[in-house]
């Protein structure tokens, strides 16, 4: 049996360049087993075809809310979906569903809709980060729907930066999950529907914005070679993901790691520890917590050859300088006494466990500290478990035993809840 068989998927395309891809979607939603009902905005059709979709899904494509007028196009397909996906969702749609108009087929279709909904979003970086787009995304957001991405990378005309479209699969995936989380609502209760019914999960997040910082930094020795370290950025994601489906405004800041942005979450990438630093104080004004995952390079070479080094030069004798200690700094700002951000940090460590983790707790001024023995190869770098001790400032210490990074994950947010209400 394929994943969707037997669903009936809402596909939406609105009208940004990535609209060649979403045939890819749709391809992929019917070899899954689904029946795939599109809708393509005046500014799709600009950019891909309905005979494109007529000919992969099998079914009718619709574009107009003026036609067959007494059949109600936009209710009836509104009604039958068990699942809505927009790919690509551009800026302007996304105004439109957050502001409830209806002006076309796409919106009066999606207004008529209960079920879950997902949305690829996909624009400029400028676009993305907007104010108005950033408002519109948090409403959506607490309305219930799903947002998948959007990526760094590519966009059109050569820029580079956040508001790629996520890869289709990823897309697909993103409508098996949220159809799984409407099955899992205990009262069969629909969550995560657009309409806005009882979200299944706990959104004691909402209205936080944190920050956090994910992966290995990177420091350039030459153009090919850098100084690193095993950090995967599997923790700082994972943290990341549950923070926004707790309701969470979430930054992330990942060094360079080939995982997806968690849905929903804006994700900042940068290389080396002081483009970190610089990006973290870039943020930190907006934050009610930072969560510092990233394992970041204590040092950094003093200067990087323009050159590839050469064996024949002999080898190099490397000097290297201290970096800022993100943490140390963060926890210093708040010196005065204030109570904001909520300061999370980890250690990585490998003796004497938790007296080094308490001893760095102290140091760094953090309210919480995650401590992971890495020695064992169960926990830590790379691998998708962990086992941690959690410490607290005032003394509380919770052991977490070996886990999934996301339930961990769940334990450090439960102690950020606590905090942010104490
Ligand atoms: N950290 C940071 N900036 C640095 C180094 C570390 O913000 N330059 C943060 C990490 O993100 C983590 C915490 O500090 O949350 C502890 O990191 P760790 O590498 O364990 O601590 P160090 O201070 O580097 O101590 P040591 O390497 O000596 O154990």
């Amino acid at each position: 049996m394929e994943r969707l068989d037997g669903v009936r998927v809402l596909l939406g395309v609105s009208g940004g360049i990535a609209a060649y891809k979403a045939g890819i979607v749709a391809r992929l939603l019917v070899g899954a087993g689904a029946s795939v009902d599109t809708v393509l905005t005046r500014g799709a059709e600009r950019f891909v075809g309905t005979a494109t979709f007529e000919g992969l899904t099998g079914r009718p494509v619709r574009t107009e809310v003026w036609e067959d007028i007494a059949t109600q196009t936009h209710v009836g397909l509104g009604r039958s979906a068990d699942v809505a996906l927009i790919y690509p969702a551009t800026a302007h749609v996304m105004a439109k569903l957050a502001g409830g108009l209806a002006d076309d087929l796409l919106t009066t279709t999606l207004l008529a809709a209960t079920c879950p909904l997902v949305l690829a979003p996909a624009m400029h970086t400028e676009m993305w980060q907007h104010a108005a787009t950033r408002h519109n995304a948090e409403v959506l957001r607490q309305r219930g729907a799903h947002l998948v991405g959007p990526d760094d990378g590519v966009l059109m005309g050569g820029d580079s930066g956040p508001g790629r479209v996520v890869d289709p699969q990823v897309a697909v995936d993103a409508v098996v999950a949220a159809l799984e989380d409407r099955a899992a609502t205990p009262d069969g209760q629909v969550s995560g529907s657009f309409a806005g019914r009882t979200a299944g999960v706990d959104r004691d997040l909402e209205g936080t914005r944190v920050l956090v910082t994910a992966g290995g930094t990177r420091e350039p020795i030459d153009p090919v070679r850098f100084l690193g370290n095993r950090s995967s950025g599997k923790m700082g994601f994972a943290l990341a993901e549950v923070a926004a489906s707790r309701g969470a405004d979430v930054v992330l800041v990942a060094a360079p790691s080939t995982l997806p942005t968690p849905a929903g979450v804006q994700r900042v990438d940068v290389t080396t520890a002081l483009e970190m630093y610089h990006a973290v104080f870039a943020h930190i004004d907006a934050m009610d917590v930072v969560v510092k995952a990233a394992a970041v390079a204590d040092f950094r070479p003093s200067s990087t050859a323009t050159s590839k080094l050469k064996k024949d030069a002999g080898a190099p004798s490397i000097e290297l300088v201290p970096n800022p200690d993100i943490l140390a700094e963060l926890g210093a700002r708040r010196d005065g006494g204030a109570d904001r951000p909520i300061l999370v940090g980890f250690a990585a460590e490998t003796d004497d466990v938790e007296a080094a983790g308490l001893a760095k707790l102290k140091r760094k001024g953090a309210d919480l500290l995650v401590v992971n023995d890495v020695s064992a190869n169960d926990a830590g770098f790379e691998v998708d478990t962990n086992r941690a001790i959690l410490l607290d400032r005032d003394g509380g210490r919770v052991e977490v035993p070996l886990s999934s990074k996301a339930e961990v994950a769940g334990v450090v947010l439960d102690a950020v809840v606590a905090r942010l209400r104490a």
